[in-house]
């Protein structure tokens, strides 16, 4: 995780350590969201890469990633769901791949690796060489793409600010938390007046609600605008576009329109991300369905270089794990 090089835990660790990700069942609802806008032959890939529990839906597919993070062996994997610029909101946000990616890898470079992985996986499945979920990689590499896709759209996981807004303590009706957390979860869940966790088997009407305004074109931003880099021979410059587009908001709302000690499901700051929230899981689903059936059609350039070495300017993002 992200503090072991430290002997004694900071206390921001205690807010750091839990957040990881849109909460684990808006993960399988954003990936549900995707599957309905995957062709019919896209479908038919993903089932010989799946494994069978997952019933060759990349909805059940879609939280698999944070609980891998959390294992022994998935360890290394944890970085690879944020990556932390170096913002100072409300002034300046940006993401720059060099400078934020860390060495053990960020959410952009993760995408463009199980990009270029998945591509050869797809190649294996249509030589007939692939069945059954039987590749390990190839379906790590499924997951992975189903899962960082949605969290690229969460702007507190493209900011390094109080570490994604970890170490940012707030109250969110009634109750103290930290505004990573109010971004993951707690925004949408007051949204969708839900009080429990969506279902991990089947859309729910929140998200189909979603899928109808996605296709009907009606959020203030419009669908091609979301897609305006989806070549995945450029995997890194469409990550990075994607960061950008949400990081962007961590200047333009997250840190800028937070009023100091009001409880923030009181004080209209949830009620003005609503919209927020909702353009940002869509955004999510529709580029993962269209990434997805653009590399199953072989519609990008695949001998295209793909540059993943990265020099960050610090390990520990712009707080340096303080
Ligand atoms: N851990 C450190 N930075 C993070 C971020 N931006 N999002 C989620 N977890 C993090
Ligand atoms: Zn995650
Ligand atoms: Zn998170």
């Amino acid at each position: 995780m992200l503090f072991t090089r430290k002997s004694a835990i900071p206390l921001v660790a205690l807010f750091a350590a839990k957040a990881q990700a849109w909460g684990t069942t808006i993960h399988n609802q954003i990936a549900f969201m995707a599957e309905s806008f995957l062709t019919p032959q896209t479908t038919e890939v993903i089932k010989h890469i799946l494994e069978p529990e997952y019933e060759g839906s990349i909805g059940r597919a879609g939280a698999w990633a944070d609980a891998y993070a959390h294992t022994d062996e998935g360890e290394y994997s944890s970085t690879w769901h944020y990556i932390d610029s170096a913002d100072t909101p409300p002034a300046f946000c940006n993401v720059y791949y060099n400078r934020d990616c860390t060495k053990g890898g960020c959410i952009v470079s993760a995408i463009a690796n199980a990009t270029v992985k998945f591509g050869s996986c797809v190649d294996a499945v249509k030589a007939g060489k692939l069945k059954g979920g039987s590749d390990v990689e190839c379906s790590m590499a499924l997951k992975f793409l189903a899962h960082f896709i949605g969290d690229i759209t969460q702007p507190l996981h493209t900011s390094g600010v109080a570490i994604g807004g970890n170490a940012y303590p707030v109250v969110f009706g009634g109750e103290e938390t930290e505004l990573h957390s109010v971004w993951d979860d707690l925004i949408l869940m007051a949204d969708a007046k839900a009080d429990k966790d969506f279902s991990n088997k089947t859309i729910d009407p929140y998200f189909s609600d979603l899928l109808s305004r996605t296709r009907k074109d009606t959020f203030f931003s419009p669908t091609h605008e979301w897609l305006a880099c989806s070549d995945p021979s450029t995997p890194v410059a469409c990550a990075l576009a994607w960061a950008r587009d949400s990081n962007a908001w961590t200047c333009d709302y997250v840190f800028s329109q937070i009023f100091n000690g009001t409880d923030l499901l009181e004080s209209g700051y949830a009620s003005g991300a609503f919209p927020i929230v909702r353009l940002q899981v869509s955004k999510g689903a529709l580029r993962l369905g269209t990434w997805l059936n653009r590399i199953v059609e072989d519609w990008y350039k695949k001998d295209r270089e793909v540059i993943l070495q990265t020099n960050p300017s610090w390990v520990d993002g712009p707080m340096e794990g303080k």
